[in-house]
């Protein structure tokens, strides 16, 4: 399959997707990955198939990464790097297994037009896996995968606020399995994967927290994809579904089984083009003129 250039239209959600073609578990880096079990490559390519064609229904854009054989995790694009308008800071994979990633992710977005920026050798930055924009402040999901010198290096080049959180939890090793921004002022997380100074910063800097419980967070239902007013997620979480309905979100659930395999969903299946601060604040300043969502 070639890249597809989907024409551009403002205020639309742009998202990055790479089709599952050679997802499998070769490898065991996080407690989900089991080589043994394996996943099913049919049921995986339904899945993927299933939220490509939800969030181009929900009126997002989605452009397509040419999938690569060897590299069973490329389908994981938001570990790609992070955006930042025209920027792109590629990541700098921890396990040796990811690292044959980064030099496609960064042919794609110089190819896409961005300016491709490198952090320096020695730290270690997952993208939007770890990097997440709630309001103006970049949350920052450290220790398992990424480290707070690579945080740092990438906020002081875009200037914004960096607030380091410890991932303690190895089930929740990127910080989007674990915490999701849905609007400027609102988020959904798992207390579990943070320790007491974690939780302090999310609670004080987030106006709007929806609590997931263990039992959705082990289903991975904080990873969920928000395109306007709807977010898409895991349908193993009749509990988070009701909260975000109670404050205006439409769902849309959808089965993730075979990626659970690799330790990922939905979020981990996209990368936002626009920008990850673009799925908080601009998009819902788009949908709201008061510029955020507020409660039904
Ligand atoms: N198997 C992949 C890994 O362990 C899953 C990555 C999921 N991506 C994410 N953004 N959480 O690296």
């Amino acid at each position: 399959m070639s890249n597809t250039h989907l024409p551009v239209q403002p205020g639309r959600p742009r998202l990055l997707m790479c089709p599952p073609d050679h997802f499998g578990i070769e490898y065991e880096i996080n407690p989900w990955m089991n080589i043994r079990q394996g996943c099913d490559p049919a049921l995986a390519r339904r899945q993927w198939q299933a939220l490509h064609d939800a969030v181009i229904s929900l009126g997002a854009e989605v452009q397509l990464l040419e999938p690569a054989p060897g590299l069973p995790d490329l389908v994981f694009t938001a570990n790609a790097g992070l955006v930042f308008e025209g920027r792109f800071f590629p990541s700098r994979f921890r396990f040796g297994v990811r690292q044959g990633e980064t030099p496609i992710f960064e042919t794609w977005a110089s190819h896409a037009g961005f300016e491709v920026v490198p952090l320096p050798k020695g730290m270690y930055f997952e993208g939007a896996g770890d990097a997440l924009f709630c309001g103006e402040s970049l949350f920052a999901g450290y220790r398992i995968r990424s480290d707070v010198l690579g945080h740092q290096w990438v906020g002081e080049r875009i200037g914004a606020p960096v607030l380091p959180v410890e991932l303690v939890d190895p089930r929740f090793y990127h910080l989007d399995t674990c915490f999701c921004p849905i609007a400027p002022d609102a988020a959904i997380y798992y207390p579990g994967a943070f320790d007491d100074y974690g939780r302090m910063v999310i609670r004080d800097q987030v106006p709007r927290l929806i609590e997931v419980s263990a039992e959705e967070a082990a289903s991975f239902s904080c990873n969920t994809v928000v395109v306007g007013r709807t977010v898409v997620l895991n349908a193993g979480a009749p509990k988070l579904a009701t909260a975000l309905g109670a404050m205006g979100f439409a769902t849309r659930p959808l089965d993730f089984s075979e990626f659970i395999k690799s330790g990922g969903s939905a979020k981990c299946l996209t990368l936002r083009l626009d920008g990850e601060e673009a799925a908080g604040w601009k998009q819902a300043a788009n949908d709201d003129p008061r510029g955020h969502l507020s409660p039904t």
